[in-house]
């Protein structure tokens, strides 16, 4: 996609769109469908959106980006291919097909889900929104993804680059704009013909703007940094479960020098870990992954 090409299409109103205008409407969805046409993306999940595919990129994707997603996903599709296949994995090797992808809770997460799904869907993916929820690790924002993309369901939901649309759009100049007062024109402009692509359109505009229109979403109430990686907890967690799907166990006194973080630090978030279940301490006094 080059900038030539973006900055040919109708990207800049100029000014704020006015939502009570249908030329103005118009002027949005026509915007937003041309450069899908033009520029939209193709990933394995749009290509095949079958449920449980759908389920497993958007909890990858709700804190990595598509090209990292792109270099993980196939492999473990390819290692886990259906629900009950993930469901009855191990734990330890769920976690070691998610190495690369930070935020391991995620796989916790998602690991979970499939079992649940298997114990109380039948092992599908639900379509509802509401059902959807009360998986673990999957919010409002993933369950409307998933409702949409799996199921072709006209659900209203935002995400970031939704966000970042609808502020570049609808709130031109407008600072600290919350969530509630952008969903209803998500609904308002929402092809209900096609919310599948419609939705897939936002999110490859709403990824191009900051390149040519700086990121409206520093406009957003719910705007926040990620925080930096080097020298943070997250950091430590991930050596730790590196090193633990490495090698199998390391000794709790081996373990400061194996990541290379203090002592306290790394008792501390070793810890953490174990009371959310993803490592637990042997009787001979080692970190092991927990299953
Ligand atoms: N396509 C499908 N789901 C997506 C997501 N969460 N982010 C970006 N593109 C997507």
């Amino acid at each position: 996609m080059t900038p030539e090409l973006f900055d040919g299409l109708p990207a800049q109103p100029g000014r704020r769109l006015n939502p009570e205008d249908t030329a103005d409407i118009a002027f949005f969805r026509n915007t937003i469908w041309e450069y899908f046409r033009i520029a939209g993306r193709p990933m394995p999940w749009r290509d095949d959106p079958n449920p449980y595919w759908v389920l497993v990129s958007e909890v990858m994707l709700q804190q990595t980006q598509v090209p990292r997603v792109l270099t993980r996903f196939p492999r473990f599709v390819e290692r886990f291919p259906t629900i009950a296949a993930l469901a009855t994995a191990p734990f330890s090797e769920v976690l070691a097909e998610w190495s690369g992808l930070g935020y391991n809770r995620r796989a916790r997460f998602l690991h979970a889900a499939a079992g649940q799904i298997v114990d109380e869907h039948d092992g599908q993916v639900p379509a509802d929104p509401a059902a959807l929820v009360r998986l673990p690790g999957i919010g409002v924002n993933t369950a409307g993804s998933i409702a949409a993309f799996a199921y072709n369901r006209p659900v209203v939901f935002i995400e970031t680059n939704i966000r970042r649309v609808f502020l570049h759009f609808f709130f031109a100049g407008v600072e600290d704009v919350h969530d509630r007062d952008i969903l209803p024109l998500v609904e308002h402009t929402l092809p209900l013909d096609r919310p599948r692509e419609w939705y897939w359109a936002l999110m490859d505009y709403g990824v191009a703007l900051p390149r040519h229109a700086g990121n409206a979403n520093r406009r957003s109430r719910h705007y926040s940094r990620q925080k930096p990686f080097a020298d943070s907890d997250r950091q430590i967690r991930g050596r730790i479960l590196r090193l633990l799907t490495e090698t199998g166990a390391v000794s709790v006194a081996d373990l400061p020098d194996a990541t290379g973080f203090p002592a306290p630090r790394v008792a501390g978030v070793a810890h953490t870990l174990a009371a959310e279940g993803f490592i637990r301490r042997t009787s001979d006094d080692r970190w092991v992954v927990a299953d």
